[in-house]
């Protein structure tokens, strides 16, 4: 497909002998209203060089532009803004459509690049909770992108597994553990036990050292400890697991805190041997005042590592493995001073791919209505908000049922599909950085912006399709003339930019969003176009434009981890 941004670069370092096409690219916007124009170059870094006003310089560039791939030039005080020509631009889109179909818009940025992530990982014997959602979605929802634009991605889930809680959870066991209360709800039960193994051990001194006592066992590797923990873990995977099938999410590796914990000795020495290892009251820390940063706790007074000790060996271990590209970590915004640091200590250590290093932060959650709210120890459970979005869905599709006297074909399909399917839309639907207010009502909706009203706006199109015996067909795009059809040929050749954009600012609302506005352009036009008209040619045309708007909303759909069922 043209580019035509690119196009419009090339046209324009013709005609300005002091910047080449690279440098203009970057300049070249798209206008905020259509009035003026599809695309529009700034004039105002070429004022020095003329010595003009830059109007005049606008007006004097734009009167030399005479290209096909342009209705109309025209300037707007220092911008030169150009109207595409709707057949060049319905015949690049079409002709890729007809050729690509289900692959549209795909484009192969990230060829032969590899791309580690860090998403979801969860705590062992801490809750997976609300908080958890959002690096999960926001995680795979990256990936997607990522794979959509030719990288080859790998998805580590850094479990925490690892820790002085292990010590805590072994005694607890002892004392009171149910192993089959365990076996089947590992993740509430091990709660309860560290829950109440610290409260215990906030009063007594002696059961606190004895939990000290088995976290040093373990790491030694007692078998009995050894074999504790390694069941401990299993059964929380499994749980995780659970869930992970649940919403569709996939990691390449489980590899959690604990694969790390004999690869950090090799790093310490590098510290030490690099001679920025410091003492500091006992503990071992790297200054990081050339960085802005409080120093890095390495070594804790009692010889113990710490988190930040195990991320510089998980970073290295992963540059080692992969080569990539970006070592991207999703991980809320707590821990932004955490990933500075570790940044800095890697690049104090001489690793010159430090800057790989990409944490991509994101802010809180809350619940507006208090049934899931988190009072203290009455968290709120992950497993439970999807099963919740999937009953109100079934109770929706029942009641549909009985308006239409008929029944709904794999209703408890749909039920997963839509439920689901609304949750990551609403938590992939602002920027990340955002704190937001997570609302039930909002969420489930079939109008306004919300997931069930895109998979629907896909499903009345298909049902369009059909009923209009689609088959695709290569277009004289001379028909598509409508005010609502020039917009939709314009949103779907946007469609790569936006995935680019999402992929360069790791935000995944960019393609939530343009779905959404997608949807919407095709319901106006839907609602003011006839589309299964008798001129079969029209017709033709009318339903390979609306083809294009499904596999466009399909394949953003499936960006955020989305499914597009057929009916609804
Ligand atoms: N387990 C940590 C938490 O829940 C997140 C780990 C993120 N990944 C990393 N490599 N530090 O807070």
């Amino acid at each position: 497909m043209l580019n035509f941004k690119e196009e419009i670069a090339r046209i324009l370092a013709e005609k300005i002998d002091s910047l080449s096409a690279e440098a203009i690219l970057p300049l070249i916007e798209t206008p905020p209203s259509e009035t003026m124009g599809d695309f529009a170059f700034p004039v105002f870094s070429l004022a020095k060089i003329y010595r003009k006003n830059p109007a005049v310089i606008a007006q004097d560039i734009a009167k030399t532009i005479d290209d096909p791939l342009f209705e109309k030039v025209d300037t707007a005080s220092a911008y030169i803004n150009f109207f595409l020509n709707k057949d060049v631009l319905a015949k690049e889109i079409l002709g890729e459509l007809y050729e690509k179909g289900e692959h549209f818009g795909r484009v192969d940025i990230g060829h032969g690049k590899n791309v580690v992530l860090d998403y979801s990982s969860p705590n062992i014997a801490k809750p997976f909770h609300i908080g958890h959602i959002r690096t999960t979605l926001i995680g795979d929802a990256i990936k997607r992108i990522y794979q959509f634009l030719g990288y080859n991605t790998i998805a580590y889930n850094h479990l925490g597994d690892y820790g002085t809680q292990f010590g805590k959870l072994i005694v607890a066991i002892d004392k009171w553990g149910d192993k089959e209360a365990i076996q089947s709800n590992p993740i509430r039960e091990l709660l309860k036990l560290y829950v109440k193994i610290n409260e215990e051990a906030d009063k007594d001194e002696n059961l606190l050292a004895e939990c000290r006592y088995w976290f040093k066992e373990l790491e030694e590797g007692n078998p009995r400890a050894v074999e504790l923990w390694k069941w401990i873990r299993d059964v929380s995977l499994e749980e995780f697991e659970r869930v992970y099938k649940m919403l569709g999410i996939e990691f390449d590796t489980y590899k959690g805190e604990s694969f790390y914990s004999d690869k950090m000795p090799t790093e310490v020495a590098k510290m030490e041997a690099k001679g920025i290892l410091q003492d500091s009251q006992g503990a071992k820390i790297v200054n990081l005042d050339k960085y802005d940063l409080q120093p890095a706790l390495i070594i804790k007074s009692d010889g113990t590592t710490i988190y930040l000790t195990r991320d510089v060996a998980t970073a290295v271990y992963r540059e080692t493995q992969h080569q990539p590209d970006k070592l991207i970590y999703v991980v809320g915004s707590q821990q932004i001073l955490h990933f500075k640091q570790l940044k800095a200590v890697l690049e104090e250590m001489g690793y010159d791919w430090a800057d790989k290093i990409v944490h991509v932060a994101f802010g809180m959650v809350s619940l507006k209505d208090g049934t899931l709210s988190t009072r203290k120890g009455n968290v709120v459970y992950l497993e439970d908000l999807l099963n919740k979005a999937v009953d109100k869905v079934r109770g929706i599709l029942d009641e549909r049922e009985v308006e239409r006297g008929a029944a709904i074909e794999n209703k408890e399909e749909l039920a997963k599909q839509v439920g689901i399917g609304a949750i990551k839309f609403q938590e992939l639907f602002n920027s990340r950085i955002k704190d937001y207010t997570f609302d039930w009502d909002t969420t489930l909706s079939f109008e306004g912006e919300t997931g069930p009203y895109v998979q629907y706006t896909h499903a009345r199109i298909n049902s369009l399709l059909r009923r209009g015996d689609f088959t695709p067909v290569k277009l004289d795009t001379s028909r598509l003339v409508e005010s609502e059809e020039v917009a939709l040929l314009k949103a779907l050749y946007n469609f790569t930019d936006v995935v680019v954009d999402a992929h360069d600012k790791y935000e995944p609302f960019y393609v939530t969003r343009y779905i959404t506005e997608l949807a919407k352009s095709f319901n106006s036009y839907y609602n003011k176009t006839q589309i299964l008209v008798e001129d079969e040619e029209l017709k033709a045309q009318r339903l390979m434009l609306v083809y294009g708007v499904k596999v466009v909303i399909k394949a953003g759909l499936a960006l955020i981890g989305m499914a597009a069922p057929d009916k609804m």
